[in-house]
């Protein structure tokens, strides 16, 4: 079923722009249906529209065309109260006035939950953020990250249908992150919780979501499981916004099926497959992932082309090799090996041979 289609979808897009200004659209065309209980991530570069779609989501914007829907109803048919929907913006929005603790009961108040089953619930949400000792402060006694951790806290507190999380461990360290990261996802998953997530950090949308969206331009340039994404970028915006990733540019001079022969810049010949490339004699620029590029032949099928590479860098990370190489005009081609106990260590100067599996180098669009 094409995304945006899907009647049976817990919220949907179909075919949604919106303008600021009634002359830039800075949604351009989005489509997209999420199931109920799906954990989806919009990643993407700054202004790219992220937030403008949450903000339709929650029914603070209105799109300019198209149909935003929740459990199968226009969303601005829906009075805000009856949403359900938990939300963490960009920035907190706390409200200053109460306590950490009256922040959080505030919602409960509202859906007429009674005093014990509140402060009940406000400790546990308390204490899955860590903040369990603060309930008494105001916000502006807290520090940035403690705002964020209540501010998320009070997101999930009345257990919504629904949450929409823009950045929301953006100011905390790494661990406790980590940790937060590990603790929304379990909450969302036995909760049954839809959520929406907004993050800038590709490990985190990747080891979080069932699906991650990329964003660019006001559209959605990719939307699948982050395997899927990871190893079948569709186009070279989102193989090169995805993990790390080796750039080399030529024209495909041989197309057959699932395999074509690119001939790079510099005259020399690779093996690709061919994804957004159509014909021979089409511009592309191939891409590759460090960890598939191979220099030991006898790894490599039969008549596979290879690759004069000169070692311009080794560095050790503990568990993997990182080594910089010049490929093709490239100073900056990389390589990534597991430290194992028979794996080479290339040195600096070294002249050597790499290559691939056709199907682990990707022919895109230039
Ligand atoms: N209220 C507004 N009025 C006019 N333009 C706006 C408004 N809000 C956002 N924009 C513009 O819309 C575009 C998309 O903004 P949006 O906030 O959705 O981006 P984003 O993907 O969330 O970015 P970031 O990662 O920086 O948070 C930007 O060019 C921004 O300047
Ligand atoms: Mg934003």
């Amino acid at each position: 079923m094409p995304d945006g289609s899907s009647s049976d979808a817990f919220v949907a897009f179909e075919r949604v722009q919106k303008s600021y200004d009634g002359e830039n659209l800075v949604v351009k065309d989005l489509n997209l249906s999420m199931p109920k209980g799906e954990f989806l991530t919009m990643l993407g570069p700054s202004g790219s529209g992220k937030t403008t779609c949450l903000m339709m989501l929650a029914g603070f914007e209105t799109a300019t065309h198209g149909e935003i829907l929740l459990d199968g109803r226009p969303i601005n048919n829906i009075p805000p109260h009856k949403r359900g929907i938990g939300m963490v913006f960009q920035n907190y929005a706390l409200f200053p006035h109460m306590t950490v603790a009256e922040n959080l009961s505030f919602p409960l108040e509202v859906r007429k939950m009674g005093k014990s089953d509140r402060e009940a619930k406000v400790k546990r949400a308390l204490d899955m953020v860590q903040m369990g000792a603060f309930g008494g402060r105001r916000p502006a006694q807290l520090s940035g990250g403690q705002q964020q951790r209540i501010a998320l806290a009070r997101a999930l507190v009345f257990e919504p249908e629904l949450v929409l999380m823009d950045e929301p461990l953006g100011a905390l360290d790494k661990q406790l992150r980590e940790h937060m990261q590990f603790e929304i996802t379990r909450l969302a998953h036995d909760l049954g919780i839809t959520t929406v997530y907004v993050t800038h950090d590709q490990t985190e949308a990747l080891t979080m979501s069932d699906r991650v969206a990329v964003f660019d331009d006001g559209r959605i340039q990719q939307l699948d499981p982050p395997d899927t994404l990871y190893e079948g970028p569709k186009n070279s915006f989102v193989a090169q916004f995805i993990g790390e990733n080796n750039t080399l540019e030529g024209v495909v001079t041989e197309m057959s099926g699932d395999k074509c022969v690119v001939k790079l810049d510099d005259g020399e010949l690779i093996d690709a497959k061919p994804v957004n490339v159509s014909a021979v004699g089409d511009r592309t620029r191939v891409s590759i992932r460090p960890e598939r590029v191979e220099f030991n032949k006898e790894r490599l099928q039969d008549g596979a082309h290879t690759l004069k590479a000169e070692v311009l860098e080794f560095i050790y990370m503990g568990d993997i090799f990182r080594t910089r190489l010049r490929v093709a005009g490239n100073d900056e081609f990389i390589v990534k090996t597991r430290n194992a106990p028979d794996q080479v260590r290339l040195q600096p100067g070294q002249q050597i041979e790499i290559g691939w599996l056709p199907q682990d180098c990707r022919a895109l669009d230039a």
